[in-house]
């Protein structure tokens, strides 16, 4: 899928009444700082689009950004962030957890690991949870490029044995790096086609 324009359109806490709304949307989640905002940017080839920072903890509201005037992305706060006061783990928690039982327009979920490291508790817990809730979702590695192709097969595959271990089989997984542009044409296409799959459901 080419991506001809993708443009901010706003960013909420909570419920709203945005027409923007009505279109299918793909959100971002993954624990603070493992390069959401950052992979948003690389796919919609923006570099400016989401607003990324190397402190945790940046994005902290529903951000909805619209792309070739047909679909959303939606870039949610991070989940596991050590160090914020309870009262704001509380709200961030709440505003994650409210879009996604609330959206009525979300088709997929995409959950990014970071490639450098094991499979984390709070990653777990939140898998295990969209399980439970019948999410769809997808997984995607981030920051690829900050490991050599041997520590990145190691450890995608760590993570993969972890998730098999819970689950009988594994959603879509996408490698990626936003610094590099790996995943990009996947991801993409990917998403073309579950479009296309609601575009053919909504004309038959
Ligand atoms: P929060 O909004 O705080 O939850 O973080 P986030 O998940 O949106 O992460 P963000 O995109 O802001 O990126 C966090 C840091 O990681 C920034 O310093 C980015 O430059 C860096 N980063 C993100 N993706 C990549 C990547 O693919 N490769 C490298 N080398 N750095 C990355
Ligand atoms: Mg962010």
């Amino acid at each position: 899928m080419k991506i001809k324009n993708a443009i901010y359109i706003e960013s909420t806490t909570g419920a709203d009444t945005s027409q923007s709304k009505t279109l299918p949307e793909f959100a971002f989640i993954g624990r603070s700082n493992v390069g959401k905002s950052s992979l948003i940017n690389m796919l919609c080839n923006k570099r400016k689009l989401a607003h990324t920072s190397a402190t945790p903890g940046k994005t902290q509201t529903v951000n909805r950004f619209m792309v070739n005037e047909t679909w959303n992305v939606v870039d949610l706060p991070g989940y596991g962030f050590a160090k914020v006061s309870d009262k704001t783990r509380a709200r961030l928690k709440r505003i994650i957890w409210d879009y996604i039982d609330g959206s009525e327009n979300m088709v997929l979920l995409f959950v990014l690991i970071d490639s450098r490291h094991e499979l984390m508790k709070v990653d777990l817990e939140f898998l295990t949870k969209l399980g439970e809730k019948g999410v769809p979702f997808a997984i995607v590695f981030t920051k690829a490029d900050k490991n050599s192709k041997t520590a990145l097969q190691k450890n995608t595959e760590s993570i993969r044995n972890k998730l098999l271990e819970y689950w009988e089989e594994l959603p879509p997984c996408f490698t990626t790096s936003s610094m590099t542009g790996e995943g990009r044409d996947e991801m993409l296409g990917y998403i073309g086609e579950i479009l296309k799959d609601i575009h053919n459901n909504q004309t038959e």
